[in-house]
């Protein structure tokens, strides 16, 4: 198995799962991200770190930004919104284009109506949870959503190390949406590398972020390959 073949389509469970390599922009030359994209034009989609110096304590990419990301990009934009008042300023990400956009749940005081907002701009919709926040707090929006967010990091910057105690909680997601038959992508964010890729895939994750993994190598495009083959469990 080399290149996925789901791209932005879900593939169903149990049957086999297509692995998605998402390298974050957060890790890249912020001075040339033109040319940075170009480097990672054979992942899945290019994860974009939005953050607004509140719900996190770093400050990156606002809607002009991921505007002109979009325009460059050879790839999908994933956006990761880490800001406050998701419900207000969510949707202005959904109208640019991009592919897919993730919100917090706790930062959203209205997910249903914010889900429909996004949805009704055309982008793919994802709720992510922090490491301390609960499954049980988006219990009701399974049928809603196209892939789900666990946090292996504290939110706010790249290169941090995964918690461990969060990987019980990727297993957890993946029971619920296999239990669910549902097709909605476990996607992993934070410490992701090529030393515990394959095994939080056998966890159930199928959708990798990866900044500093992908970002700090030499061969952008080599990093991608092997990633998505360990996440395969073929290397
Ligand atoms: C952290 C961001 C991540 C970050 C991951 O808040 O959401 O997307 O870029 O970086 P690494 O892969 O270096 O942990
Ligand atoms: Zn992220």
């Amino acid at each position: 198995m080399g290149q996925t073949q789901c791209s932005w389509q879900f593939c169903a469970r149990p049957k086999v799962i297509s692995m998605h390599i998402h390298p974050s922009i957060l890790s890249a030359d912020f001075a040339n991200l033109e040319k940075e994209l170009g480097t990672i034009s054979t992942a899945d989609a290019v994860h974009v770190d939005v953050m607004d110096n509140h719900f996190v304590p770093n400050l990156t990419f606002g809607t002009q930004m991921v505007d002109r990301l979009q325009e460059v990009s050879p790839i999908p934009l994933d956006v990761h919104l880490m800001i406050e008042n998701v419900d207000q300023y969510g949707p202005k990400y959904a109208e640019l284009g991009v592919a897919s956009v993730t919100f917090h749940i706790e930062a959203s005081q209205n997910p249903l109506g914010l889900i429909k907002a996004l949805r009704s701009q055309g982008s793919k919709v994802a709720v992510a949870v922090r490491p301390n926040t609960p499954l049980s707090q988006i219990e009701d929006l399974y049928p809603e959503i196209d892939m789900l967010l666990i946090m292996t990091v504290e939110p706010g910057f790249g290169g941090q190390p995964l918690m461990e105690e969060t990987l019980a909680k990727v297993l957890e997601a993946s029971n619920a949406i296999a239990e669910r038959g549902m097709k909605i992508r476990l996607q992993v964010d934070g410490g992701v590398s090529s030393q515990n890729i394959s095994r939080i895939a056998a966890l159930g994750a199928d959708t990798f972020v990866a900044g500093s993994a992908v970002f700090g190598s030499l061969d952008r495009d080599e990093q991608i390959a092997k990633l998505r083959s360990l996440a395969h469990n073929l290397a």
